[in-house]
């Protein structure tokens, strides 16, 4: 496999002078290669249930960019969707949901859902046999998944699910158990196939900042605990300040939020991923390449920093200011 740092800096061992990268949203909507591909599915899950357009899709920014690492081209809402949900990705309002726990709380749920995501474990074996970077395999948190079913699309009153979880603990549990459950087989199942890595996406953990251990870290934990300590799983818990948490998560790596302060993690015992703001991708040639200097120079003989984003790519951004950027960190790495 060509680059291990990456999975060596994952595990606090790069003692090379140089500094792995790869991008939270590296494949989507930004890149025109996507975008062809995507105009000839009018539905996500179609499209994502064939494993050769996974691949292809994969493989478009590793084609273009000098990255470290591969993800997935897959989504975190195929557990969901396993469990029987019907979603639509609707242009300009993101996945929308048939039905919800808010408008049906009984909603049924397929509890042998396991076979129904095979489409991802094959699409995860043909990327590894194209690739000779690391592959990342990924899910949602299961309190992520909870808030997307519960809300039937991306939240909007933020305090709502909150509330919603306090006064009803023993059924958003029961909730939150299924969904960690089947996870767990997802991710295990991924790293079978050939996944040399695990992120875990809590997305809206930020949600439930007062009682995070009880409702997200506490599943997030029983994922991680489901693997070997050598085995690395990230984790980025969007809109939560994780230092506090460091000793009580069982997953070591952490993709920080852009608000995050580096400086502030770095020297921990953990591995650290993340931070920029996809919006520097608006500045000009002469900022990326100081900006490229100044990471090279700040991490560069750091034993575990990773370079990446603290959200993803964005369908603004320039996929000639993203190359530009790449080129002049490799440039740097390779000196
Ligand atoms: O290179 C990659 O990272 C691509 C693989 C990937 C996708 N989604 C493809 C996708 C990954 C890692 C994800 C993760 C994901 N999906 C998250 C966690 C990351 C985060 O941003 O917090 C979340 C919350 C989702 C749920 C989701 N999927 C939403 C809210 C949407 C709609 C709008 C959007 O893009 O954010 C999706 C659809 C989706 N997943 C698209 C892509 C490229 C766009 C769909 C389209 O082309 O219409």
């Amino acid at each position: 496999m060509n680059n291990k740092i990456f999975l060596k800096a994952l595990n606090r061992d790069n003692t090379e002078s140089y500094v792995p990268v790869w991008f939270l949203r590296q494949a989507g909507r930004y890149m025109p290669e996507y975008r062809a591909v995507r105009s000839q599915y009018s539905d996500f899950f179609k499209m994502i249930k064939n494993p050769d357009v996974c691949t292809e899709l994969t493989l478009q920014p590793l084609n273009q960019f000098p990255l470290d690492a591969a993800i997935t081209f897959s989504d975190i809402l195929t557990i969901p969707e396993a469990l029987g949900a019907k979603i639509e990705f609707v242009s300009g309002r993101g996945p929308i949901f048939k039905e919800s726990f808010k408008t049906t709380p009984m909603m049924e749920l397929d509890l042998n859902s396991e076979t129904k995501l095979s489409y991802v474990y094959e699409a995860t074996e043909k990327i590894k046999a194209k690739i000779d970077v690391p592959l990342i395999g990924f899910c949602g948190s299961p309190w992520t998944i909870f808030t997307y079913m519960f809300y039937g699309k991306s939240p909007k009153d933020k305090s709502e699910v909150g509330n919603f979880a306090r006064n009803n603990r023993a059924y958003v549990h029961e909730k939150l158990e299924i969904i960690s459950n089947l996870t767990i087989e997802y991710m295990k199942n991924q790293k079978k196939s050939g996944a040399d890595c695990l992120q875990i996406f809590d997305s809206w953990g930020g949600l439930i900042k007062e009682d995070y251990n009880e409702f997200s870290l506490q599943y997030v934990n029983k994922l991680t605990d489901a693997f070997e300590k050598e085995f690395p799983i990230i984790l980025y818990a969007r809109g939560m300040k994780i230092k506090p948490y460091i000793n009580e998560s069982s997953a070591k790596i952490f993709n920080l939020n852009t608000e995050d302060k580096i400086s502030e993690y770095i020297d921990e015992n953990i591995s650290i991923q993340g931070n920029l703001n996809p919006t520097i991708f608006h500045e000009d040639e002469s900022y990326l390449k100081d900006l490229a200097a100044d990471i090279y120079m700040k991490y560069a003989d750091k034993k575990n920093y990773i370079c990446n984003l603290g959200s993803g790519l964005t369908p603004d951004i320039d996929p000639a200011k993203v190359a530009l950027f790449l080129n002049e960190l490799r440039f740097l790495n390779s000196k």
